[in-house]
């Protein structure tokens, strides 16, 4: 997946705001060594770094570089979540708004268990069981109703509930401490178009293949269709559930 990484610090810098919240679940302290699995831009490793040592990964080339420049004294690589290697292993992993993309989990689960220290920690966050299902539902609709079907049944995106991850978890070797499933409605930046931009920046391989006036009426559309539930105080609101985790390796 390529990355804009100027419309998303523009527009979707809520990734990373509520991400901060997890950073105290974290609890990152002096003398630790933190991998941040999947930092993005960079702005929560650089917040953890001002408690621990820690390395960023993320598996686009855009966001690396964009992380590098703005925190040149943080180290950040490009590597996938499912194959990511260091010869260091880590007092913990985490990871905020990115496991939901991962294809391979159970490779995933299992290589993040391989690079924790015993007794390190394991403190993630993604999209849960039935996250952003107005939209989904909507979008796969309208995609239909404009006759392309293909479109509408391709599935990209890992929203667990709660025993189906955790047992993933604990069939890789993980004690899960926490887990949680809660609804967290998300403000969109976009008084206008909040809608059309959160599909427009995360959901583009729906459109592929589609050509520019059939993609504008399906937004159109999708949005009109999901006004009652997403439009709030005259603010688009995206329908997010979060799968909040917390693992040790004993
Ligand atoms: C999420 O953070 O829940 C999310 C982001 C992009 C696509 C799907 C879900």
């Amino acid at each position: 997946m390529n990355w804009n990484v100027s419309l998303y610090n523009e527009k979707h810098g809520f990734v990373y705001q509520y991400g901060s919240q997890l950073i105290d679940l974290l609890n990152p302290k002096e003398g630790e060594l933190i991998l941040d699995l999947g930092c993005g831009s960079g702005q929560l490793t650089s917040k953890i770094s001002e408690s621990a040592s820690v390395i960023g990964i993320d598996s686009s080339e855009e966001m690396i570089k964009a992380s590098q420049d703005l925190f040149p004294e943080i180290d950040f690589y490009q590597m996938n979540a499912d194959s990511f290697s260091f010869d260091q292993s880590f007092d913990a992993i985490f990871s905020n708004a990115v496991l939901h993309w991962v294809k391979d989990q159970k490779t995933t689960t299992t290589n993040m268990f391989n690079h924790l220290n015993t007794g390190g920690r394991l403190v993630v966050e993604f999209g849960g069981y039935g996250n952003v299902a107005t939209i989904v539902d909507a979008l796969r609709w309208s995609l239909k109703n404009h006759g392309f079907d293909e479109n509408a049944v391709l599935e990209r995106w890992y929203f667990p509930s709660i025993s189906e991850y955790t047992s993933l978890l604990e069939d890789a070797g993980f004690e899960v401490s926490l887990a949680q499933l809660y609804d967290r409605p998300t403000l969109l930046e976009s008084k206008n178009e909040g809608i059309k931009d959160w599909i427009e920046m995360f959901g583009t391989h729906f459109f592929q293949g589609i050509d520019t006036k059939d993609k504008a009426a399906i937004l159109t559309e999708v949005q009109d269709k999901v006004r009652s539930t997403c439009f709030k105080d005259g603010q688009w609101h995206a329908d997010y559930r979060r799968i909040r985790i917390m693992a040790v390796k004993k």
